[in-house]
């Protein structure tokens, strides 16, 4: 009895434990829900989804990986080529455009064209980026999101 007695303390104690990290991981700054997400400004999504790899002033980080500056990056001055690698990912890069069935979709959010647009507006025009043109979702649409059926 007494042995159950200590079991079920320790299970309270681990649930007790469970609930705290679960409050602890709605409050944190890179967890925004889809909802959140559809009225974020681009610097919003930057700051909340893409900064916890590139860094607060974008400007990259070597440890357990190689994260690339996106401060003073020549490679933005094609849009194209950020929008495919938002859209797409790229080697450590999750691909935030990605549609249909995910079974691991908690992993990294999932961005719809307006919000990919937005972002890429936002890293283009800040961070030592001084590039003019506007992105819209439109343009976003025409790269091919991994997962749709025309890309199947
Ligand atoms: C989980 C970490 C992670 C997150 C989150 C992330 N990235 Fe990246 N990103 C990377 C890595 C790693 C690369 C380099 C990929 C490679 O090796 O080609 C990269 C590459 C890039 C590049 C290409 C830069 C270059 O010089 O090659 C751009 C642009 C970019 N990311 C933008 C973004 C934007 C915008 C977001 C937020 C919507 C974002 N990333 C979120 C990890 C991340």
């Amino acid at each position: 009895m007494r042995r159950q007695g200590g079991c079920a303390r320790r299970a309270v104690a681990l649930l007790a434990l469970i609930a705290a990290a679960g409050v602890a991981s709605a409050d944190d700054a890179s967890y925004l829900a889809p909802a959140e997400l559809a009225n974020a400004s681009g610097a919003e999504i930057y700051s909340h989804v893409c900064q916890g790899c590139h860094m607060p002033e974008a400007q990259g980080a070597a440890a357990a990986g190689h994260y690339p500056r996106l401060a003073g990056d020549p490679l933005l001055s094609s849009w194209q080529f950020v929008a495919v690698t938002v859209v797409r990912g790229r080697s450590g890069m999750p691909a935030f455009g990605r549609q249909g069935f995910e079974p691991l979709a908690f992993l990294s959010a999932r961005l719809d064209d307006a919000e990919i647009a937005r972002v890429i507006n936002y890293v283009r025009s800040h961070f030592g980026n001084h590039y003019k043109e506007t992105v819209t979702a439109a343009d976003v649409a025409k790269i091919p999101h991994p997962g749709a059926a025309a890309d199947r």
